[in-house]
Formats: structure tokens, sequence, C-alpha cells
């Protein structure tokens, strides 16, 4: 599969990086040289936004919550995100309050959703850390995380498969109508995170066929 992702910060690294292996990647940000020496260490490709968004098949908003729409009108607006798969990374959550800042129980994902009409849109990788991301065992108390997403049925299948490759096992929580509910809860383990927990913290939903090995 093509996957482009809007940003090269931690988090586009942390999951190009695992993705790398079974797809072909480009990252992006504002300054290209930046991004190209991100993409080089990790042996995937840089380009503008602009080309970013039109390489992927899967194009992933991997810009801080803030910068998601300039983003995407950096990418060539909704007329160039027209039939991809857009997953939304994003927590807009306020670091002072630990609130999410939409406030009319709406979720970004729906927001990003109305804004890209041509496009199947998913919230996926919000839940944990980046350092979770990056793990390359993503294995906790002896068993393989767990990680809801919510996704439209066109992108269903494939944000569960991205959630595979790099290592966790996907949860669909329901249709982007439940967006809302993964914000709020990334909220919690911002709250804890930034109080001192550590980095691998995670809300993790155990299944009986993953049960700790003992
Ligand atoms: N960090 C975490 O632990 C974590 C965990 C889960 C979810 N998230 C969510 O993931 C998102 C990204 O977080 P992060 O920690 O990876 O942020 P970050 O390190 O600050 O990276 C943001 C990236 O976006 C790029 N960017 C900004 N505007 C852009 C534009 N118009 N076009 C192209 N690239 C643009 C920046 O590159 P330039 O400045 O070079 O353009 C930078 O590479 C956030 O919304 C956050 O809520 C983060």
């Amino acid at each position: 599969m093509k996957i482009g992702l809007i940003g090269s910060g931690g988090m586009a690294r942390a999951l190009a990086g695992k993705w790398a292996a079974q797809h072909e990647v480009m990252l992006s940000g504002r300054d290209l040289a930046k991004a190209k020496s991100i993409a080089d260490e990790i042996g995937v490709q840089a380009g503008s936004a602009e080309e970013a968004a039109s390489f992927g098949e899967v194009v992933v908003l991997a810009t801080r919550w803030e910068d998601v729409f300039s983003g995407i009108d950096s990418a060539g607006g909704p007329e160039a995100f027209k039939g991809k798969i857009v997953v939304d990374i994003n927590n807009p959550v306020s670091i002072e309050t630990f609130l999410t800042t939409r406030d009319d129980a709406r979720s970004l994902t729906e927001a990003i959703s109305d804004y890209l009409p041509g496009a199947h849109v998913g919230k996926a990788f919000n839940m944990a850390q980046v350092a979770v991301w990056a793990d390359p065992d993503m294995t906790y108390d002896g068993r393989q995380m767990v990680t809801l997403y919510t996704a439209d049925e066109a992108a269903d299948e494939i944000i569960a498969q991205l959630i595979r490759d790099v290592g966790a096992l996907p949860q669909r929580l329901g249709s982007n109508a439940h967006a809302y509910q993964l914000e709020a809860a990334a909220a919690i383990v911002i709250k804890f995170l930034f109080a001192g927990r550590d980095p691998q913290t995670i809300f993790n939903f155990i299944q009986p066929e993953v049960k700790a090995v003992r």
C-alpha cells in the first residue's frame, strides 16, 4: 500500500518507521530538507504535503492537532483527498486543562470527515504516547496491545491492517460518531503522562485469545 503522511514529527516518524517494512511511505513537512533527513534515517521517501497526499492511497494527518486543517489545505485541500483513506491521529486536548478543546460534543475526526466529503476517514493511533507506537515489541504485561479505533465502513479494514502492521491488535469502537470518546479517553492518558506517569501508560483491552503467556 502507498501511505503519505502530512507531517514528519514524532508520531509520523514512529508510524512510518514501522510501515516501511511492508508499505511504500512518504513523509512531508513545511521544511522539506528536515523531512528528507528524517525520511532518510528510516528508509522512506519525503516530499511536500501536496506530494504526500497525492502519493498515498492512505493519507495520515500527523501535524499537531491545531494544524490539521492548514495541513490539509497545504496538501491541496479537500479535492486532493478524494477517494483516499484518511487517518486522523490527532488529540484536540488542552495541556492546561486536559479537556478536549471541542465544545460541541463532536470530534475533530467528524469535523475532518465533513471537510473531506470525498474521503473515507477514521481515527487511530491517538490512544497512546509516541514511545508506545515506536516500541518494536508492543507487548504489555505479557499481552499484545489492543488499541481502539473508529472508522467509516470503507476505511475499516485498511485501518485495522495498519494497526496490525505496527504490532498492535485493532479493536473497532464503531463509526466516527464514537471518535469523541477516543479523544476524551486520550485526554485522560495525556493528563497522567504530564503528571509523570511512564510514557508507556496505555488503556489496554484484554481479549481471551491474547491472554498472558505465563
Ligand atoms: N506525541 C504523541 O505522543 C502523540 C500520541 C498520539 C497522538 N498524537 C497526535 O499526533 C499529532 C502529531 O503529534 P507529534 O508529536 O508527531 O507532533 P510534532 O512532533 O510536533 O510533529 C508535527 C509535524 O507536523 C508538521 N507540519 C505542521 N504543519 C504542517 C503542514 N502544513 N504541512 C506539512 N507538515 C506540517 C511539522 O513539520 P514542520 O514544522 O517541519 O512543517 C511536524 O513534522 C498531534 O495532533 C497529537 O495530538 C501525538
